[in-house]
C-alpha cells in the first residue's frame, strides 16, 4: 500500500484547513508539516501553533519533517501540538540512538532522514529502530525544485537493504515528486511519497492527488 504525503508548504494558508480536508478526502493519509528554522536550511517555514492549530482539521497522520539543528531540544514540543511522525536530519544530530528513543518516548513515531549528498548507507545502522527512512530528492530547503535523478538509485539501494535484511521500515521521498514521476519513484521502493506543488498547484487539488491514486492503485 502506497501512501501520499501532501507537503503543507505549497498550501494556500488563507484557506489552509478547507485545503487540508481536500487532501484528506481525496485519499491522502498523511500530511507532511515542513519545519525550517534558517539555519539547517537557508529558510523559515512555521512551527508548533500552526500545527496545534490544524491538528483537529483532519484524522491524517502528521508526519512532521524537521530540518532544524538540535532538534532534540523540541520533541516533547512537537508531540504535544499533534505530530505523530517526528523526522530529523542525519546531519543535524550527534547522538542518533538518542533522538531515536526521545521520539518513541513521548508516543511518536520515528523517521530519520538524509540529504542528497549523504550517502544512504550511513543510515543502515538505525533501520531496525525507526519507523521511516525520508530520503530527499532535492536539497531541503525549498518546495517546486525539480527531481533529482541521483535519487532513484539511493531509492534503489535502500530498498534492496530493506529487503535483504526483512526490515519493516517505511521509505518515504521528498521533493520534486509528481505525476509524471511517481511510477518511478515507487518503482524504485518507495512506500510514501510527499508532493507539495503536484498537489496544490495548477489544477485543483482532486484532481491532482487523482494522479497519485491511479499510479498506487495500478502498482498495486
Ligand atoms: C523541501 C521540503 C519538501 C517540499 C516538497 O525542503 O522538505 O517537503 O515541500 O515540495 P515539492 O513537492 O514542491 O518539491
Ligand atoms: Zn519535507
Amino acid at each position: 500500500m502506497y501512501i501520499l504525503a501532501p507537503s503543507l508548504l505549497a498550501a494556500d494558508f488563507n484557506i489552509l484547513g478547507q485545503q487540508i480536508r481536500e487532501t484528506e478526502e481525496s485519499g491522502a493519509q498523511y500530511l507532511h508539516i515542513d519545519v525550517m528554522d534558517g539555519i539547517f536550511v537557508p529558510s523559515i517555514s512555521f512551527g508548533m501553533p500552526l500545527i496545534q492549530s490544524i491538528r483537529d482539521t483532519s484524522r491524517q497522520f502528521f508526519d512532521v519533517h524537521l530540518m532544524i539543528v538540535n532538534p532534540e531540544r523540541y520533541i516533547k514540543e512537537f508531540a504535544q501540538c499533534g505530530a505523530d511522525g517526528i523526522t530529523f536530519h542525519l546531519e543535524a544530530v550527534g547522538n542518533v540512538e538518542k533522538i531515536i528513543e526521545e521520539i518513541h518516548a513521548v508516543g511518536v513515531k520515528a523517521g530519520i532522514s538524509v540529504k542528497p549528498a549523504t550517502p544512504i548507507e550511513k543510515v543502515y545502522p538505525y533501520l531496525d529502530k525507526v519507523e521511516m527512512v525520508l530520503v530527499m530528492s532535492v536539497e531541503p530547503g525549498f518546495g517546486g525544485q525539480p527531481f533529482m535523478p541521483e535519487a532513484y538509485g539511493r531509492i534503489r539501494q535502500l530498498r534492496d537493504y530493506i529487503d535483504e535484511h526483512h526490515l519493516s521500515v517505511k521509505i518515504e521521498v521528498d521533493g520534486g515528486v509528481g505525476k509524471k514521476n511517481v511510477r518511478e519513484v515507487i518503482g524504485a521502493g518507495a512506500d510514501i511519497c510527499v508532493a507539495g506543488s503536484a498537489v496544490f498547484k495548477k489544477r485543483s487539488i482532486s484532481e491532482n492527488i487523482s494522479h497519485f491514486m491511479d499510479a498506487f492503485k495500478e502498482k498495486g
